[in-house]
């Protein structure tokens, strides 16, 4: 990768994500783009509806990019509400990435998730390659996408990778209409107010992994040698299975008066336990050396101390 092209780069992975690779490729070398102009870029920043069918094309070029890294997407719970718009913004702005992709010869990154699972999925340490059935308009659309970056690889030789993202944290952008958004949202609460009310029921598990090591998987994904990659664009990649009292005992170890409730939302609750307890990551370490630094205790630390900064700097 040398230049770069970011969708959705002011979403709860692209905020981030777009800030590591500037420092990484070069500042001048990362365009940024989401639906709205934020008010104060940070750098270069191009306004893309993916929806549209040339913006992703014309903004590549533009800028004379060879990497597409395509993030603009619903999440889980916001798909499920609106099931229509969500297949028009993952799937159409996803078939237009492709498209630019194609047409200016470019390497292409999308992810995908654990919610391309569904119920008849092994729930436990969940193969690589296993029945995909999911119950969800997000996992209809992350399934497709999968087999859409397959086809575009093997029709069009379109160098295209993907990851299955577990839930992600992180201290930077809050993440918003996802099922697995609990995981980021006990960390403030924590510190806000010494107590969570969790939507997800106790005892259920689902794969999680810090930002940092999200970020890292792209970028180690993307640099991979091609030859060692058989499963280009849907590796299950994870750093940890938990459930929410996980959380709860991981904080309690630094707030000793935290607790925790629970007042279940029957719909991302029935999200969750359509998905995995646990997913198996094995090919991702065997292509191309995927390991996770962070485990639950070390991320906990590091929220702890990062969303207490936040809260410091914003009440000040
Ligand atoms: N974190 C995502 C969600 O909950 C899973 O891909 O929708």
């Amino acid at each position: 990768m040398k230049k770069i092209l970011v969708t959705g780069a002011l979403g709860q992975i692209g905020s981030e994500l777009t800030e590591k690779l500037r420092s990484t490729y070069g500042e001048d070398n990362v365009i940024a783009s989401d639906i709205r102009r934020p008010e104060q870029p940070s750098g270069i920043f191009e306004e893309i509806d993916v929806t549209k069918e040339k913006e992703i094309y014309e903004i590549s070029k533009k800028y004379k990019v060879d990497t597409i890294i395509h993030l603009a997407a619903l999440l889980s719970a916001k798909a499920e509400a609106f099931p229509k718009v969500a297949w028009e913004i993952n799937m159409g702005g996803l078939v237009n990435a492709l498209e630019a992709a194609k047409e200016l010869d470019l390497k292409f990154f999308t992810p995908s998730s654990i919610g391309a699972f569904g119920p008849s999925t092994p729930k436990n340490n969940t193969p690589q390659d296993t029945l995909q059935r999911p119950t969800t308009m997000y996992g209809v659309n992350k399934v497709a996408g999968e087999i859409l970056c397959d086809y575009y690889y093997s029709r069009f030789g379109v160098d295209t990778r993907g990851v299955r993202f577990p839930g992600l944290i992180s201290y930077v952008t809050a993440p918003g209409g996802g099922t697995t958004d609990y995981a980021v949202e006990v960390y403030y609460e924590a510190l806000r107010s010494g107590t969570y009310t969790s939507y997800i029921a106790k005892g259920t598990h689902m794969d999680m992994m810090y930002m940092p090591d999200a970020l890292q998987a792209i970028i180690q994904l993307m640099e991979a040698d091609s030859d060692r990659l058989k499963h280009r664009n849907a590796f299950n990649i994870t750093a940890m299975s938990a459930a929410p009292e996980h959380f709860e005992e991981a904080i309690r170890k630094h707030i000793p008066d935290f607790t925790m409730d629970y007042q279940v939302d029957p719909v991302r609750q029935g999200i969750a336990e359509s998905w995995p307890d646990s997913i198996n990551a094995d090919a991702a370490k065997e292509e191309w050396d995927f390991e996770a630094a962070y485990d639950m205790d070390a991320m906990t630390v590091d929220m702890l101390e990062k969303v207490r900064e936040k809260i410091k700097k914003n009440s000040a």
